[in-house]
């Protein structure tokens, strides 16, 4: 078989029923985090896996190379806050050995600074940092104790190491941050930052989701208008976020909606949990176990069925109506990476 066949194969097999291209995973690497942000986690601390019920780096490198030899070809690494996992550096230099190309991380950045260069030197490409606040009293009160500094210094080492362009995450929430949408928009007149305003989703949290606490995307967008003229900006890959540039802005504004619209007909993803588990959509009940067969000694092939069915099981659209939206739906992000 020739070579063009070759792809022609890979790619029909990572189409999902809806005809949706399936080439990026999300792998929690940790569910541990080194901080508390009141939407994300509850006060009380969590439950967390034991060690060993945690993918080992060889476990996560096994999948992968499978995952790949069907066309998977963008990874993000996730947690909790994935810059806690041990040797995180020798794990990404790995990933990138099987052939995985695009290399991001999500991270809230606090430990960002003194790593983005050594992270860079490993293979990692981009990264998403978690900032949903420009104000250092506001940022310790929403993630409970944290610095704000440290994550402007992790923005700044990020840009001079080349892990661009530095993507940005907000999440608006009624009376808490909503207030600050036009500000981090503006901030990508003079950077090239890309903004991501996120909907705020209703995870496990300490029940905070209200129905009047989300504000929906076409609020924000709303918002942003106001500043100026907002121009449609697409780039490859970008699954759904529908991204935008202010005119005359060097950034870029994503837009992100998993409750109101336009997230679905776009996913280009699957989900891989700290403990070894496929989430096919952000809101499945079932996932597919592939740490217990992993260590009971399955092959490859049975490796890539599960693989592929975890492909298959993906839904049309989580097909939420606004009225069944409540607090505690998915489970803590912690658990299963954002
Ligand atoms: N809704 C939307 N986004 C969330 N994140 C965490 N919890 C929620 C939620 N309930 C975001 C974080 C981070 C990313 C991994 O997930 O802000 O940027």
């Amino acid at each position: 078989m020739n070579n063009s066949n070759n792809k022609q194969k890979k790619v029909s097999h990572l189409k999902d029923k809806y005809d949706r291209r399936i080439d990026y995973l999300r792998i929690s690497i940790t569910d541990k985090c080194n901080l508390k942000c009141i939407y994300c986690s509850p006060e009380k601390a969590l439950k967390h896996f034991n060690t060993n019920e945690i993918l080992t780096d060889e476990e996560i490198i096994r999948f992968l190379r499978v995952a790949h030899g069907h066309g998977l070809s963008k990874v993000r690494i996730t947690g909790g806050e994935p810059l806690l996992r041990k040797n995180i550096t020798g794990l990404i230099t790995t990933i990138r050995k099987t052939g995985i190309r695009d290399l991001s991380l999500t991270t809230n950045g606090l430990m960002l600074g003194s790593l983005a260069r050594k992270l860079k030197d490993a293979g990692l490409k981009r990264v998403n940092i978690s900032l949903d606040t420009l104000d250092a009293d506001r940022y310790e009160g929403i993630t409970r104790g944290g610095n704000i500094a440290l994550v402007w210094k992790a923005i700044k080492a990020s840009e001079s190491a080349g892990l661009t362009p530095v993507k940005i995450n907000v999440v608006p929430i009624r009376g808490l941050n909503d207030d600050e949408i036009e500000s981090f928009a503006s901030l990508t007149y003079d950077n090239n930052f890309h903004i991501r305003f996120i909907e705020f989703m209703p995870a496990v949290g300490d029940g905070m989701w209200a129905s009047d606490k989300y504000v929906k995307s076409d609020q924000v967008l709303k918002k942003i208008s106001a500043l100026g003229k907002l121009e449609p900006f697409k780039f490859r890959g970008n699954g759904p976020s529908r991204n935008f540039r202010l005119k005359g802005a060097k950034g870029v504004i994503g837009i992100i909606s998993p409750l109101s619209d336009h997230f679905c007909k776009h996913c280009n993803r699957l989900r891989l949990t700290a403990n070894g588990r496929l989430r096919p959509c952000l809101f499945s009940k079932e996932t597919i176990d592939i740490k217990t067969p992993m260590r009971n000694g399955i092959s490859d092939e049975q490796l890539e069925e599960l693989f592929l069915q975890s492909v298959n099981a993906k839904p049309r659209g989580h097909g939420l109506q606004d009225k069944h939206i409540k607090s505690g739906l998915i489970p803590a992000m912690s658990e299963i990476g954002g």
